[in-house]
């Protein structure tokens, strides 16, 4: 492919896609196929002989876009995908054209200045220091993985590291954590029956007198306390912890304090509803997803820490082949050895031009728009007889549930799983459901800069359409 041929196709992709967003919502959302309709479209032997980028082009109108899940599309509330911004998209684009790996300084020096500045916004969005830093990861799972790794070599003082875990530790955290923390458990070595689990409040935030009881109860047995891992924001309803609670404890009995804002994070820029977080830059370290709250394309997730050199102290090797010995006066800042990845993507650049070409104003403003949708799902399932919200939205996450008098719990959960498919089936909403303290609801999350307070209330009479229905037939 020449640059000729790349330019004509590179902008007929544009033009493509710049229509396929204007008329976004008028395509189902997401297309009723079968799994294995779709394995058999892309059945086909490794080419041996190229093709021309023209029929290329064409076999992906075909077989690809139809049956895409349109997250761009304002009826999208699922899981924490958001729309991402247009300008983020380009960003992508250009990033994937330079190829810079800003795991190293020599394969991306203005990348990494780059990425070190949108990491500085970041952490100092969190309220921390100067002292503070962080990098860029693939999501939240790796974030929240990296968060309990330092808590890990932290508590071990940096010994952990070399010799494997040898002591017993313990991590506490909620009901309501995401799975990201049981992965992690698991990764770093305290096992995930290392992990308490505790109950959560009629608020979903963790109860205090039950971590309480949790630490006391390891001490008696001799179990250290290697961190508290609090949420920022909870996946299902958006619940923030106690941090300054939180913080006093874990300095009291010496434990690391992590908080996944993955999602939450995106709060930080709210202007109606400021101080959501309070006590975040309490935290050692934390997770924020630009490509959750910020509107960023996937994939872009960010731990960050208080304490800058625990990175170094965490991932600090510097293999020979890797030893940048151009760097005379330490002022090449080689990524990879301050975090777990190596090669890494120039991830910030989409969250560096989104901040750039909208601002925290406009951000924020979308953030609130969510916030307001959240909020007048609640209000109308608190006014429906049949319909009950499980709390107060502080974020987007709202769950509701259909529970008409009379009918039991196990038939309650097969009419939530049958009404979400239905809704699926029908192309103008995508929502899923979930279960919170033992009952299925419906967990609807705009994340989505498209999506307009009348898209809740159509949502809304769906539902009042579809639960009733489904009774009959569950
Ligand atoms: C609170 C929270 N933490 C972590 C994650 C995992 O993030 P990712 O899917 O980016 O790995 C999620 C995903 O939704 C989340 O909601």
């Amino acid at each position: 492919m020449d640059t000729r041929e790349f330019r004509e196709a590179g902008h007929r992709i544009v033009d493509h896609l710049a229509d396929y967003l204007d008329r976004v919502e008028d395509h189902p959302l997401f297309s009723a196929v079968e799994p294995r309709v779709l394995q058999q479209l892309f059945d086909e032997p490794l080419p041996v002989e190229g093709s021309s980028i023209h029929s290329v082009l064409l076999e992906l109108n075909e077989k690809l876009l139809p049956y895409c899940t349109q997250v761009n599309h304002p009826g999208y509330l699922g899981l924490i995908t958001p729309s991402p911004t247009p300008v983020g998209i380009l960003g992508d684009f250009i990033a994937s054209a330079l190829n810079q790996n800003v795991g190293a300084y020599s394969i991306g020096p203005s990348a990494v200045a780059l990425e070190r500045r949108t990491v500085r916004w970041l952490t100092e969005l969190a309220g921390y220091g100067p002292g503070a830093g962080g990098n860029l990861t693939s999501g939240g799972m790796m974030a929240n993985f990296v968060g309990l790794k330092l808590a890990r070599d932290w508590a071990s003082k940096d010994k952990a590291q070399h010799e494997g875990v040898r002591e017993r530790y313990a991590a506490y955290t909620s009901e309501e954590r995401h799975v990201a923390i049981d992965k992690s458990a698991d990764a770093v070595g305290i096992g995930r029956e290392g992990l308490r689990i505790l109950p959560t409040d009629e608020r979903f935030e963790l109860r205090v007198d039950a971590l309480e009881a949790a630490l006391e109860d390891d001490r008696k047995k001799g179990i250290r306390p290697m961190a508290i891992i609090a949420m920022g924001g909870s996946t299902n309803t958006g619940a923030v912890d106690p941090l300054p609670e939180l913080r006093k404890i874990a300095d009291r009995v010496g434990a690391w304090l992590h908080v996944d804002a993955a999602y939450g994070g995106g709060m930080l820029i709210s202007q109606k509803h400021p101080g959501v977080l309070r006590g975040l830059e309490l935290a050692d370290s934390l997770a924020i997803d630009p490509h959750k709250w910020f509107y960023a394309p996937l994939d872009a997730g960010a731990i960050l820490v208080k304490d800058d050199t625990r990175l170094t102290r965490s991932f600090g090797m510097q293999p020979a082949y890797l030893t940048d010995l151009l760097d005379k006066d330490n002022e090449r800042y080689n990524y990879y050895v301050h975090s777990f990845e190596q090669s890494r993507r120039f991830r910030s650049l989409k969250v560096w031009m989104g901040f750039k070409r909208y601002g925290t104003k406009e951000m924020g403003s979308w953030i609130d728009a969510n916030v307001d949708q959240a909020l007048r799902l609640h209000q109308l399932a608190s006014e429906h007889a049949d319909f009950e919200p499980a709390v107060k939205p502080r974020m987007s996450a709202v769950c509701l549930r259909y529970r008409p008098a009379g009918v039991d719990e196990d038939r309650l959960g097969k009419l939530h799983a049958t009404v979400a498919r239905r809704i699926e089936e029908g192309g103008r909403f995508w929502i899923s459901t979930t279960s919170l303290k033992g009952r299925t609801w419906f967990r609807i999350n705009p994340v989505n800069f498209r999506t307009r307070l009348e898209h809740m209330d159509e949502l809304f009479q769906l539902l009042t359409r579809e639960c009733p229905r489904a009774l009959t037939t569950v």
